[in-house]
């Protein structure tokens, strides 16, 4: 449909708000509290536009064919102005010291109002400081627009913040006759209200600080970036979330550490809250820069020739690494032989080929098929340890689309599961991964081949009663209870699941997503779970998504070829080995951190992003030592272009990669990987992968998974000093008590050849188990989960009495 807006013929689709098809065809309409992606709270009615003669809103009106819009009239600015009066009220006057200034929405719009006087006024109370931990809330300069509330719980899921009273006084009577209605209710309601944690005092949430990014003004701060800089001082980087595989786009600002000292460090990092949210890693794990003082020459020659001597029998590294890098180390083991070694990607790797060659393409969903979804099952990933990032996805689609959906894991996560009534939690057994997918073929397979027809036998009979009516002789209609055979699914009773609640949940649902983690790719099963993955990809309405683990296991599995590492000597690139290239603190020599280093890295929506060096590099990256042992590439993003174009990349140089999302949120960023190329390329494997009876035999009660806490995702983002932890067992408040067990006591977690002392400690958001962290160096939990992300592990208190 076409609207017109100040005499500018718009393209619109239905459904859409007037704001975002201006803001889609470049026209300014001012607007404060409107998030996109999020319902309008109309609490600035800063948006206010004529349409078709009327007053409306552009924030909440969906467009209609023909529409006429003004949203510039002198009257139309004049309340805007008599608005932005009511919010300078007893603003107070320290724009000098405000973190937000030069940035700050409510300067901006009070200067394009035009505000020059204040012909209003009121008494003001005492309002102070609140310490709510990471964050800092100023109610002074609150606007009480909202925007915090509602990103907390349309977008990120946590629902952390409310309005409580602020114990104002009303603005006097007189004040109405004089202004405007609109700015009239906006004061009142302004003086009205403040914005605090739901326990009042401080955030017991995942810290995610979104709020303080999508607030216009400086009323939430983060405590690390309070008065440490203004914000025009700040250079921004563009560059892609190094810490999960979402890569979001971020900003790196970054300034001089000091008048005396020219270095460069990072302050911030900030975002296009329009378009993206970042977790809490990438938000806050940005001081990770190595501590390389300069090149050690005497390492690199000793490194240089254990690769020439052919004394380097495995490469082992992880996937926080850019393409570039992943293709270097591919072209070296293509000349060298070695092993390249990085289990993670490997299990990724094997389940996305046997994926693709059952299903004939590449796992087709992307995080905005989840956004756009109204049913969403989620299976193996403990969604919001695994990725934060599209766990918001996931709640914005549940809240925003009034979705349904079903999510399996064995650990409930109680904050996330309720999220909505119609988004339904079910704690199956560890062991019953491959009936979550033979069930959802059950459900809503069309047909099924051959080799999976015991799925459509998978039932068994239950009695039931029903009442039914009929007629007497006299024409009396009479009810009798009789005895009714139906079949019912074995596969949903063996998951502890009540098959009837779902046609409740269907119902008219029409878009449907399913996300798969971890737990799939690492388990001894993996090949025969791909293979009935593909056969739901093929056969069912279901999207599939699969959640690479790390942020470039995607692009590492698709440059590289990798293997089980063998006995001999072990170079570690990022990782520990009999030599280490590493950032890591032991290392031989030190290797470039994700923000030392350009290049690109294909995200979970298949797309190839670029990320920027925030900070320079004094050591060698990897790329000198390529050049060294005879590959010729001036700087590391010489690859970029090279990068194979049988594995689906184009041939497009680094400098030519655009990272930014439009007006209309169209993504901008680098490019998508053509899929279909891979898939092409890919050995055919038409052998059917046998169910190995996955049952596990282990003890319920004693299971632990392989799992971080919310935020702190890897190694790498617990480097930073806002991280920095110590690993501790996660448990839930049911298994302290089941292991008799007090909090933050030390206990030994052990099997019959291993074991780990640690502390033991309550997270309050679980129940039904306990997680073992990966982020800390100090210990390797990695002996005990070598086939699966879950073991039975015994557990004991130490007394040191
Ligand atoms: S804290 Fe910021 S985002 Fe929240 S209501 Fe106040 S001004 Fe708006
Ligand atoms: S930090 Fe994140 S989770 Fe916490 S209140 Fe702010 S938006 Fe919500
Ligand atoms: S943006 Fe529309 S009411 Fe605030």
């Amino acid at each position: 449909m076409k609207i017109n807006i100040n005499g500018k013929e718009c393209l619109a689709n239905d459904g859409d708000y007037v704001l975002q098809v201006a803001r889609a065809n470049d026209i300014f309409i001012p607007a404060i509290c409107y998030l996109n992606d999020c319902s309008p709270t109309l609490a600035c009615r800063m948006c206010m536009v004529e349409i078709d003669g009327k007053r409306s809103y552009a924030c909440n009106t969906k467009v209609k064919d023909g529409m006429q819009v003004l949203s510039n009239t002198k009257e139309l600015w004049d309340e805007r102005n008599a608005i932005m009066q009511t919010y300078c009220i007893n603003h107070p006057l320290q724009c000098g010291v405000c973190d937000k200034s030069g940035e700050c929405e409510l300067q901006n719009f009070t200067h394009k109002a035009q505000v020059d006087t204040q012909n209003h006024w009121i008494k003001e109370i005492d309002r102070r400081h609140q310490d709510w931990g990471a964050l800092q809330y100023d109610p002074s300069l609150c606007i009480v627009c909202e925007r915090c509330i509602t990103v907390c719980k349309d977008k990120i899921g946590d629902s952390e913040l409310k309005t409580i009273a602020r114990g104002g006084d009303a603005p006097d009577k007189d004040f109405k006759d004089t202004m405007s209605k609109d700015a009239y209710a906006v004061w009142t309601k302004f003086q009205k209200s403040l914005i605090a944690p739901q326990n009042g005092t401080t955030l017991d949430c995942q810290e995610c600080a979104e709020c303080v990014s999508v607030c216009p003004t400086g009323a939430i701060i983060n405590k690390n970036f309070q008065y440490r800089s203004n914000a025009w001082e700040l250079t921004r980087i563009p560059a892609s979330n190094p810490h999960s595989s979402d890569c979001e786009l971020m900003y790196y600002d970054v300034k001089q550490k000091s008048i005396k000292d020219n270095t460069k460090m990072v302050y911030r990092v900030s975002n296009d809250f329009h378009f993206t949210t970042l977790n809490k890693a990438a938000r806050f794990a940005y001081d990770i820069a190595s501590d390389c003082k300069g090149k050690d020459e005497v390492e690199f020659n000793r490194l240089v020739s254990l690769f020439k001597d052919n004394k380097i029998k495995n490469v082992k590294f992880n996937s926080y690494i850019t393409n570039e890098e992943a293709y270097i180390l591919e072209l070296l083991r293509q000349k060298y032989g070695f092993n390249l070694v990085n289990n993670e990607a490997l299990c990724f790797q094997d389940f996305l080929k046997t994926f693709c060659a059952h299903s004939g393409s590449f796992y087709n969903a992307s995080s905005d098929d989840v956004k756009k979804s109204d049913f969403i099952v989620i299976a193996g990933s403990f969604l919001r340890h695994d990725n934060p990032t599209l766990s918001y996805k996931v709640n914005n689609a549940i809240v925003m689309n009034k979705g349904a959906g079903l999510y399996f894991h064995p650990i409930k996560d109680t904050k996330f599961s309720k999220i909505a009534k119609n988004f339904v939690s079910v704690n199956c057994d560890y062991g019953k991964e491959a009936q979550v997918l033979e069930f959802i073929l059950q459900y809503f397979a069309k047909d099924l081949p051959q080799d999976l027809a015991y799925i459509k036998d998978a039932f068994y009979e239950e009695q039931i009663e029903v009442e039914v009516k009929s007629k007497d002789a006299e024409g009396n209609e009479i009810k009798e209870k009789k005895q009714e055979t139906i079949k019912k699914s074995s596969l949903a009773k063996e998951l502890g699941f009540d098959e009837d609640k779902l046609k409740d949940l269907l119902l008219k649902k029409a878009n449907f997503t399913l996300i798969i983690g971890n737990d799939y790719f690492y388990h001894e099963n993996a090949k025969y779970l791909a293979y009935l993955l593909a056969n739901i990809q093929k056969l069912t309405d279901f999207k599939v998504m699969l959640i690479p683990p790390r942020t470039n296991t995607l692009g590492v599995s698709l440059l590289c070829k990798l293997s089980k590492a063998s006995d001999g000597f072990t170079l570690g690139y990022n990782e520990r080995g009999d030599f280490s290239f590493s950032n890591d603190e032991h290392n031989n020599l030190a290797s470039s951190n994700l923000l030392e280093q350009e290049g690109t890295f294909v995200n979970y929506d298949k797309r190839l992003v670029p990320t920027n060096a925030a900070l320079k590099f004094k050591g060698y990256y990897l790329n000198d030592l390529a050049n060294a042992l005879g590959l010729d590439a001036l700087y590391t993003i010489e690859y970029t272009e090279q990068l194979p174009k049988d594995k689906g990349f184009l041939n497009i140089a680094f400098d030519d990669l655009t990272n930014h999302y439009d007006n209309a949120g169209n993504n901008h960023r680098g490019y998508l990987i053509d899929t279909c190329e891979f898939v092409k390329n890919l050995k055919q494997d038409n052998q059917i992968p046998q169910n190995i009876k996955s049952t596990c035999e282990c003890k319920k009660d004693d299971i632990v998974i392989l799992a971080n806490p919310i935020g702190n995702l890897s190694k790498y983002t617990n480097k930073s000093s806002f991280f920095n932890e110590c690993a501790s067992l996660y448990a839930s408040k049911d298994y302290l008590a089941k292991h008799n067990l007090k909090e933050n006591s030390m206990v030994k977690i052990y099997d019959d050849k291993d074991e780990i002392i640690i502390k033991v400690v309550l997270d309050k958001n679980i129940e039904n188990g306990a997680y073992l962290p990966t982020f800390d160096d100090k210990i390797n939990p990695y002996k005990f989960f070598k086939t699966r992300r879950y073991y039975a592990l015994n557990i004991k208190e130490i007394s040191y009495e």
